[in-house]
């Protein structure tokens, strides 16, 4: 029997609208690259899309005009091959496609006894990335929205077990690198401990000499380090820190290692990345996303924990509604985070992982780390460019001989209008410089030479 909600309706307007959103993903896929794009003022916006909700609806091929006519060319697209800010993606046709799957699906990815299936998938996906990183059977853990979510879990998870051991009472504090993500800050903020910032090397790496050295001082003013947070990729610089140096400092205080590899984890898929990530195998906890450097759409990160039994007690929740979920001793992903309702996002990972191999994905992460080698040779021999560092993963800083700050930005700004590229400055030891970060394996060594030259 049909029912009587206009929105659930099986009829012509379904059919209209599948041919439309049929069209438009394969059109867009087809794109290569697709268009660059620039954002647009709210009021622009305004004027040309006019009112929007109503009480009649616009109807769904107005209503799709409008996203594929103003509102998708005012959104930057992240996957263009010359998006080299921030840290861009580049989702594989078959991850972007299968998200479509899930959205079509409706699985409700918290508990195993409604997602049974797609839970024991995303959970494979997971035991793949505990391997690249070594840690142990019995490792697992949970896809989250992204690194500042898993993060943030993390650390609430090492918070949590440190007091059910010492109690309560201390001044508690992470301590990581000053080159940690902000979210590292953001997550000690809201679980309300201290951090302690340990002085990074020459090239901003913490090594477990400083560690130690700041943890002691810390100590001596009365604060305990509970947690060490080291980075697998630096955003700003690509740089790795000392993990294995880390891991004897954690083992040394009784502290919990997270290392936040949210942009580089990916490189242990490489086989050329993965020596880098030597003493990952001895963390607690660690986060990658796959959104940023394996190829998912977003939002798709990972948090895995060496002893999920852990998460689980710091993070499950309770309620009277829940307790039949709790008796059953099932694998129930929205225990190892702050969430409950999920969608199963890893599932688009798991689609293309399981479709193309491991291999693949070797390939086209190491393609990134061969971007930025490539980038450096060019910039070594560009006369008006210097480069800052040697690229450790796939960042590279370099500077524009010659050019104030405000020259930076302005660049960068014409640059994207005139669709040349998208690359934005950055702060590098408090000088303003540039900065690209390739995780796109359809970016070319011509690419790199275009908006090179567009710096002469
Ligand atoms: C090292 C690191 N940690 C955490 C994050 C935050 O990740 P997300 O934006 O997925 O929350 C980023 C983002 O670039 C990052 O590079």
């Amino acid at each position: 029997m049909t029912g009587t909600s206009p929105l659930h309706r099986r009829d012509g307007t379904t059919a209209a609208v599948t041919r439309d959103v049929v069209d438009y993903v394969v059109e867009r896929m087809a794109m290569s690259p697709p268009p660059l794009d620039a954002p647009r003022t709210p009021a622009e916006l305004a004027a040309a899309t006019g009112t929007m909700i109503t009480p009649d609806g616009l109807g769904h091929e107005r209503a799709f005009a409008l996203f594929r006519d103003v509102l998708a060319p005012a959104c930057i697209s992240s996957d263009h091959p010359r998006y080299l800010s921030f840290v861009p993606t580049a989702p594989s046709k078959a991850a972007t496609l299968f998200d479509l799957v899930v959205s079509a699906s409706s699985i409700y990815g918290d508990w195993w006894v409604e997602g049974a299936g797609a839970i024991y998938a995303e959970n494979v996906t997971l035991r793949w990335l505990a391997d690249l990183a070594g840690f142990p059977d019995g490792a697992g853990g949970v896809f989250v929205s992204g690194g500042t979510s898993g993060n943030l879990a993390a650390l609430t998870t090492a918070r949590e077990t440190w007091r059910r051991t010492h109690g309560r009472g201390q001044r508690l504090a992470v301590a990581c690198a000053s080159s940690a993500h902000s979210s590292i800050r953001l997550s000690a903020m809201v679980i309300d401990v201290e951090t302690v910032v340990v002085p990074g090397d020459a090239r901003g790496r913490l090594t477990g000499d400083a560690l130690r050295a700041t943890c002691a001082a810390a100590a001596a003013d009365g604060i305990t380090v509970f947690a060490v947070v080291a980075t697998g990729g630096a955003t700003n610089t690509g740089v790795v820190d000392d993990l294995a140096g880390a891991a004897d400092v954690a083992a040394e205080l009784g502290a919990w290692l997270h290392v936040d590899a949210a942009y580089g984890g990916a490189a242990m898929a490489s086989s050329v990345g993965r020596p880098l990530f030597a003493g990952i195998e001895r963390a607690n906890s660690f986060v990658v996303d796959p959104h940023k450097w394996l190829f998912s759409p977003f939002d798709c990160a990972a948090v895995l924990y060496r002893e999920p039994r852990l998460a689980g007690a710091a993070l499950t929740q309770h309620a009277e509604y829940l307790e039949t979920l709790d008796a059953t001793g099932e694998w129930n992903p929205s225990d190892f985070a702050i969430h409950m309702t999920r969608r199963v996002r890893g599932l688009p990972l798991w689609f293309s992982v399981a479709a193309h191999g491991t291999r693949a994905y070797d390939e086209a992460v190491t393609r990134g780390l061969e971007l930025a080698r490539a980038a450096a040779r060019a910039i070594d021999a560009a006369p008006h460019l210097e480069l800052l560092m040697e690229p450790e993963l796939s960042v590279v800083l370099f500077r524009r001989l010659g050019w104030a700050a405000d020259e930076y930005q302005r660049w960068s700004d014409a640059a994207l209008a005139d669709g040349t590229a998208f690359v934005v400055p950055t702060v590098y030891d408090g000088e303003t410089v540039f900065r690209f970060c390739f995780v796109n394996p359809t970016t070319t060594e011509a690419d790199i030479e275009a908006i090179l030259a567009a710096m002469a």
